[in-house]
C-alpha cells in the first residue's frame, strides 16, 4: 500500500494534544500566551528583547549581485519589521565572495555595508514607528561560509572541510576532490572578524557565526576524519568555532553580542555527523554539543540557537513537513518533537544562556500554545519561526495583541519557498504571499506545478 504523510488536520488543540500523546511525544502546551510577551536580557552585548518571539534566519535569494541586500530583501524585513517579533534573526550572509551558495546569495564586504547599515536601520525604523520605541527588536546577522554548498556563479563550486559518503553521494561529488586547507581557515577566521565589524557598524546588535546546517563551520563539528589541527578530536573539530568568536570577540571589543546558531544533531551516521548516537544514528546523543556549549559559556557566550538536520539531506529533520520532495520518514510532529526537547536539554544544562528554538512552523496556529508551554516549563528563552516568517510576518503582532495566529495565514509547510530558491528563483510564501512568489514557483515549475 502506498504510504501518506502524516497532514495537519487537527481541528483544535485537544485533537492535536491526543495526536502527541498517541505517539507519546510529551510536549508542554499552555494557554497562557501573555508569557510570550516579557521582556528579555541578555548581558554579553547588553541587549534587550522586548518579547520572547522571534523570525528565524530565512534566506531570500535576492540579493545584488555585489552582495548588498536588493529590493526585495528590503521588503521581506520591512514585513518582518511589522511583525512585531522581539528579535529578527537575519539571513545567511556569506563572509567571502567563494562562499556564497548563490549569485544573489547576500554578502557583507567594505563596498556593500553602508546597504545593510542601511537595511537595519529602515528595520529598526519601521518597528519603532509601528511598536513604540520600548518594542525596537534587536538584530542579529547570521554570518557564514556555504562550504559544500557553495556556487557563488550558480553553479556548484563545493569547499569541502572533509568527505563524506552519505553528503557525497547525495552532491555526486568528485572522490578527488580536496578539503579546504588549515591555512584557508586560518584565514578565513579574519574574514569573520572583519565582516564582524563592518556588521557592528552596520547597527547589527548581535554576530552569529554559523554553525549548523552541514555548510561549512557545521561540517567542521563532525570532521572525524580530517587530518591536521582542524579534525579528528572534539578539541580540533571544535577549533575552528572558538578560535573564530575569540577572533570576533577580539575585534569588536567585547562590546557585542556574539553567538551561533548550531546543529545540536546532525541525523548523519557517526563518524560523519554531529550529535548523534554513534549506534543509531536516528537517536540524539548531545554530549559533545553539550560539551561544546558549555565551553561557549566559559567563553562568555550568552545567547544560543539550537536547530537541527541538513536541508539538502534530510529536510524533515530540519524543518518538519507534510508536503514536500518526498514523503517524510516520520510524523512531523516527532522532527518538531526532536527539536523542543533537544533544545530544552540545553537550555536546562546551561540556564545562564538564552536558547533560541526552532522548528514550530508545522505546528501552524497551535504553535504559541507549544511556545508558551515551552518557555513556562524553562525549555528555551526565545522561539523561533521561519517559514512562518515569509508566510505569516507578522504572526508575532497577531499572538501579542490579538490573542493568537489565525488558521488562513499560516505556513501549510508546501516546501515552496525551497523549491523556488532550489530553482534558482527568489525565495518567499508563493500560497500567503502570492503578489511576488506565486508567480516565481510558477516560472520555475510552470502552471501546472510540481505535482
Ligand atoms: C527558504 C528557507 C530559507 C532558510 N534560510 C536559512 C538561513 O539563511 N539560515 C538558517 O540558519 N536557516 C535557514 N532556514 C531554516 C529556518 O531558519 C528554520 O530553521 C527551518 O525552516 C525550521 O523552522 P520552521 O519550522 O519555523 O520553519 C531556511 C529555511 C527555509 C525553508
Amino acid at each position: 500500500m502506498e504510504r501518506k504523510a502524516n497532514v495537519f488536520n487537527y481541528k483544535t488543540l485537544d485533537d492535536l494534544k491526543e495526536e502527541c500523546a498517541r505517539l507519546d511525544l510529551k510536549l508542554d502546551f499552555s494557554d497562557d500566551l501573555e508569557i510570550l510577551g516579557r521582556e528579555a536580557f541578555i548581558r554579553e552585548g547588553c541587549v534587550r528583547l522586548p518579547n520572547l518571539l522571534a523570525c528565524n534566519p530565512m534566506e531570500g535569494c535576492d540579493g545584488e549581485t555585489d552582495g548588498s541586500p536588493g529590493r526585495l530583501t528590503f521588503r521581506r524585513y520591512e514585513r518582518q519589521a511589522q511583525g512585531g517579533t522581539g528579535l529578527i534573526w537575519f539571513e545567511a550572509v556569506a563572509v567571502v565572495p567563494e562562499g556564497r551558495s548563490n549569485p544573489r546569495h547576500l554578502w557583507i564586504n567594505k563596498g556593500n555595508a553602508g546597504k545593510f547599515e542601511e537595511l537595519v536601520t529602515h528595520i529598526k525604523q519601521t518597528a519603532c514607528e509601528k511598536f513604540g520605541a520600548a518594542n525596537e527588536p534587536a538584530v542579529i546577522i547570521q554570518l557564514t561560509h556555504a562550504g559544500r554548498y557553495s556556487k557563488p556563479g550558480g553553479r556548484p563550486e563545493p569547499m569541502i572541510a572533509a568527505h563524506n559518503p552519505y553528503l557525497d553521494k547525495a552532491q555526486k561529488l568528485d572522490p578527488d576532490l580536496t578539503p579546504v586547507t588549515d591555512e584557508y581557515l586560518d584565514d578565513l577566521r579574519e574574514k569573520y572578524a572583519e565582516a564582524a565589524l563592518l556588521a557592528k557598524k552596520a547597527g547589527f546588535d548581535g554576530v552569529d557565526i554559523k554553525s549548523c546546517h552541514r555548510y561549512l563551520v557545521s561540517e567542521l563539528l563532525s570532521a572525524f576524519e580530517r587530518e591536521g589541527k582542524y579534525g579528528g578530536q572534539f578539541e580540533n573539530r571544535t577549533r575552528f568555532l572558538t578560535d573564530t568568536i575569540s577572533s570576533v570577540r577580539d575585534t569588536l571589543g567585547g562590546h557585542m553580542l556574539i553567538t551561533t546558531r548550531m546543529n545540536a544533531y546532525d541525523g548523519i551516521p557517526w563518524p560523519y555527523g554531529w550529535g548523534m548516537d554513534r549506534e543509531d544514528h536516528s537517536r540524539c546523543d548531545l554530549s559533545e554539543p553539550l560539551k561544546l556549549i558549555g565551553i561557549l559559556s566559559d567563553m562568555g557566550v550568552r545567547m544560543i540557537n539550537i536547530t537541527m538536520g541538513n536541508p539538502y539531506y534530510n529536510p524533515h529533520i530540519n524543518r518538519p513537513y507534510d508536503k514536500g520532495a518526498y514523503i517524510p520518514p516520520e510524523h512531523p510532529l516527532t522532527g518538531v518533537a526532536r527539536m523542543v526537547r533537544g533544545t530544552a536539554r540545553i537550555q536546562k544544562a546551561y540556564p545562564e544562556m538564552t536558547a533560541v528554538a526552532s522548528g514550530y512552523s508545522w505546528m501552524r496556529h497551535f504553535a504559541p500554545y507549544l511556545a508558551a508551554g515551552t518557555i513556562e516549563k524553562g525549555g528555551a528563552s526565545v522561539i523561533g519561526f521561519g517559514r512562518e516568517s515569509f508566510a505569516y510576518p507578522d504572526f508575532a503582532a497577531d499572538i501579542l495583541y490579538k490573542g493568537g495566529m489565525q488558521k488562513n495565514k499560516c505556513c501549510i509547510s508546501c516546501g515552496r519557498c525551497t523549491e523556488i530558491m532550489r530553482g534558482g528563483g527568489t525565495a518567499g510564501c508563493a500560497v500567503r504571499d502570492t503578489a511576488i512568489y506565486q508567480s516565481a514557483w510558477n516560472e520555475i515549475y510552470g502552471m501546472k506545478g510540481r505535482d
